[in-house]
């Protein structure tokens, strides 16, 4: 790690010439003790990722290069967070909007015979034992990817305030350079979603680019205080170094800002599933025209501890927001939105290749559109129920389009994404 440092740390100087420019010479000119710069940076990287790869009980290596550390519960990031000091970390929810009783291990089970069950890569070469929980492991060229050590693991911030449309919208909808594709409920309290989402590698054209297919679970204004709990999966050069899709979550209780971070890049989400990795590689991948792969997200609001929980497929609890993260979701969510997200950077002046979804449009249906179906949220009863009102939104639609449906076995769903550039997007 430490011979690779010097090489990582140039390419960082050539990838952000402006802010690094001045430490790249004083850093080559060895020999002379003059290279503070590089040595801050470096003391910075290495306390960080001290601070975010905590000590394993074992580690196993995946297929795709990751390394996996199974960490104690206990010993995970969550518990540096000054609100969760005193925290009794709770290894089951009291409540589960799909069970009377939490023991029981499976649902009832509404999976549809079109698609299989998915797993993570890094099972193939090992498991991690109860009491510790997978965490992947973050190495110098993930941070050094980032535009700053701080930035590491959080959305990127766009300085420049886009207008609003018309109608309004979450600033996550008119962020400079995003396209998104869209479902949504507003204007109830909402205490939780879920959805069964296909799974797929979309092309990503830049590395600064990505792709994913998430849940939000909004609440606040859509100003400097948004909270925001999401989860799906996602392609991204940047975070992971890789174009593998991998299952991620997020948070935020300001709008993006100084609070949260994808996965367990930061204190805060408590995970208790020693099954399930955030940020790990999902396989196997649907194919177009071919099998069909999806994973189920369920999320939802402890109505007496006030933890927002996550499980991932029919039977994996992953952990818990506890509730002292947020302001406003200490009550309810008063949006939900399901939907797919790429970055167009523009980088050739014409729309991005990035692809979202499946890279193909809403109109050609299963097996080679992307879906969600059974989208459902828990209402004020803390019942699943299918969303009613539910409206749709795009930006570009010849570049990345909706289109909703209701059917059986199927319940709401959508198809969604696109290709990007193509002639009627140039
Ligand atoms: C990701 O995919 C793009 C093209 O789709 C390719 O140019 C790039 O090299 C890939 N990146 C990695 C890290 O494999």
């Amino acid at each position: 790690m430490e011979v690779n440092f010097g090489l990582c740390f140039c390419l960082l100087v050539l990838l952000v010439p402006f802010t690094c420019a001045g430490r790249a010479t004083i850093s080559t000119t060895t020999g002379n003790g003059g290279n503070s710069g590089g040595s801050i940076q470096k003391l910075e990287v290495k306390k960080h990722l001290k601070n975010l790869n905590r000590p394993p009980v074992k580690s196993i290596k995946s297929p795709d290069g990751d390394i996996i550390d199974c960490v104690h519960v206990s010993h995970q990031p969550a518990f540096d967070h000054p609100e969760l000091k005193d925290h009794k970390i709770q290894m089951r929810p009291n409540f589960h909007p799909e069970r009377k009783t939490f023991g029981e291990s499976k649902v009832s089970s509404n999976s549809n015979s079109n698609s299989k069950p998915i797993t993570q890569l890094w099972q193939k070469n090992g498991m991690c034992s109860e009491g510790t929980i997978p965490i992947r492991r973050t190495r110098t060229n993930d941070i050094l990817r980032a535009s700053s050590v701080q930035n590491f693991g959080k959305k990127k911030q766009k300085s420049t305030p886009q207008p609003k449309p018309a109608k309004p919208l979450p600033d996550i909808l008119t962020q400079s350079g995003h396209q998104h594709v869209i479902a949504y409920v507003e204007g109830g309290d909402f205490y939780g979603a879920k959805a069964t989402i296909n799974v797929w590698d979309p092309k990503i054209q830049q590395p600064n680019e990505f792709s994913l297919s998430q849940i939000w679970i909004l609440a606040g204004a859509f100003g400097q205080d948004l909270n925001s709990i999401e989860a799906g999966w996602q392609v991204s050069p940047d975070l992971y170094g890789d174009n593998n899709t991998r299952l991620f979550t997020y948070w935020t209780s300001d709008a993006y800002q100084a609070t949260g971070c994808y996965n367990l890049l930061c204190s805060g989400f408590i995970q208790i599933n020693n099954g399930i990795a955030l940020g790990a590689s999902i396989s196997p991948l649907s194919n177009y025209g071919s099998s069909q792969y999806d994973i189920s997200i369920l999320v939802w609001k402890d109505p007496k501890e006030g933890n927002w929980w996550m499980q991932f497929g029919n039977d994996h609890v992953l952990g818990y927001w506890p509730a002292p993260l947020f302001s406003y979701l200490t009550e309810s969510a008063s949006m939900i939105e399901w939907g797919g997200e790429v970055v167009n950077s523009e980088s050739d002046g014409q729309h991005t290749s990035t692809q979202m979804g499946s890279g193909h449009f809403p109109d050609e249906g299963f097996g080679k559109a992307s879906y969600f179906e059974n989208i459902q949220v828990v209402d004020g009863d803390n019942k699943l129920r299918a969303p009613k009102d539910l409206g749709t939104y795009t930006e570009k639609d010849n570049c990345y389009n909706v289109k909703t449906g209701n059917a059986g076995d199927w319940g709401t769903y959508f198809y969604y994404g696109g290709p990007g550039r193509n002639p009627n997007c140039p």
